[in-house]
């Protein structure tokens, strides 16, 4: 039986008033249950979703549970940089403040697939498109300091199914190599473990605490393209207490506490983990935070690298 770690609940009944969060992929899994918990305490949550549709049906459960729910829906398709800027541009002229960028949205395991710009889709929508997010709203993170980017990545930025987790930087959107869906994904989660330690590193001293997680084996439609969502649904029982797969409350929990914990703002930069099926026993536990097992995740040289690469192919290099 899993043994998630708990957000201390004095920071669930923080009073969030006047305090504003963006996050990404807000729709569905651990992405809702984060924008749920925000709006209960008070906080004006932008929903950045893929499908406008999808958000709203969101947004009215959410007013179902909490009728003061103060949740905008905002389109946002990470997997197409013109998107990426019309919201930015959007969010700006409405918003003047923004505490808290919660850069959730994912997908794993995709099938070879190419966004609008071409890139990779996974190295695409989990890094590139967040990276271009939050450079596009760092002003404005920076006006409202004290302010949090937390990326939420994977354990899988260590091995994701026997593949180790690395930066190609040879080839990083399969243009000349064979693809495998489990290597991209395992580069695009380390690629948002390396991106958090990097802002962190060029915006020290500045307010912005940015860092990166774990949630843990979550419940949620991410297994979409490995298996069924339904059967994951039918055998919960069986994974939850053999394989530890826990339900998106709990896996909201890390995100929560890297918002909400008044010490991670002394932790810029570092990378917090749910439990989760280490390879290496001692990290097996997970921890707020905790040093993460693949030796690349902290690099500066791989994240420094990372950063001007990524800067290049997003358009935002001179
Ligand atoms: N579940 C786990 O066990 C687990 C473990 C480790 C890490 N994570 C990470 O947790 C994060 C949240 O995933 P989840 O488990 O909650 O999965 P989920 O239920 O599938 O939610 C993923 C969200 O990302 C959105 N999204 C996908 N492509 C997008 C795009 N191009 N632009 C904008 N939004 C997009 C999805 O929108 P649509 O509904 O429109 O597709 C959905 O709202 C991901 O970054 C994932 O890598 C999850």
């Amino acid at each position: 039986m899993p043994h998630p770690l708990m957000v201390r609940p004095e920071l669930l009944t923080l009073d969030l008033g006047g305090r504003l969060y963006i996050v990404t992929g807000a729709n569905s899994g651990i992405g809702l249950v984060t924008t749920e918990q925000l709006a209960r305490q008070g906080a004006t949550v932008v929903m950045a979703c893929r499908r406008k549709e999808a958000g709203e049906d969101a947004a009215r459960e959410i007013r179902g549970k909490i009728p003061a729910a103060k949740i905008e829906v905002m389109t946002l398709d990470l997997g197409n940089l013109s998107s990426i800027h019309a919201f930015a541009k959007a969010f700006k002229a409405g918003h003047a403040q923004l505490h808290g960028l919660i850069n959730n949205a994912g997908i794993m395991n995709a099938p070879l697939g190419r966004t609008a710009d071409g890139f990779e889709t996974q190295f695409g929508t989990n890094h590139l498109g967040h990276f271009l997010l939050t450079a596009l709203l760092l002003d404005t993170l920076k006006v409202s300091a004290p302010s949090r980017i937390v990326n939420v990545a994977s354990l899988y930025h260590v091995h994701a199914r026997g593949r180790v987790g690395a930066i190609h930087f040879e080839d990083p959107n399969y243009e000349e190599r064979r693809y495998d869906g489990w290597e991209a994904y395992a580069q695009s989660k380390l690629a948002n473990v390396l991106h958090a330690r990097e802002l962190a590193r060029r915006h020290a001293g500045t307010g912005i605490t940015a860092v990166s997680l774990n949630p843990g084996w979550v419940r949620t439609n991410l297994i979409r393209n490995t298996a069924p969502v339904w059967l994951q649904n039918l055998l919960q029982p069986f994974l939850r207490y053999a394989g530890g797969m826990i339900e998106p409350w709990e896996g909201a929990q890390t995100t929560l506490h890297c918002l909400l914990a008044p010490e991670v703002a002394k932790h810029s930069g570092e990378y917090y983990s749910q439990i989760g099926l280490y390879h290496d026993r001692s990290a097996r536990a997970g921890g707020w935070p905790l040093v993460s097992p693949n030796p690349l995740a902290h690099d500066d040289k791989v994240a420094q690298r990372l950063w001007d690469v990524s800067e290049k192919l997003v358009g935002l290099a001179d």
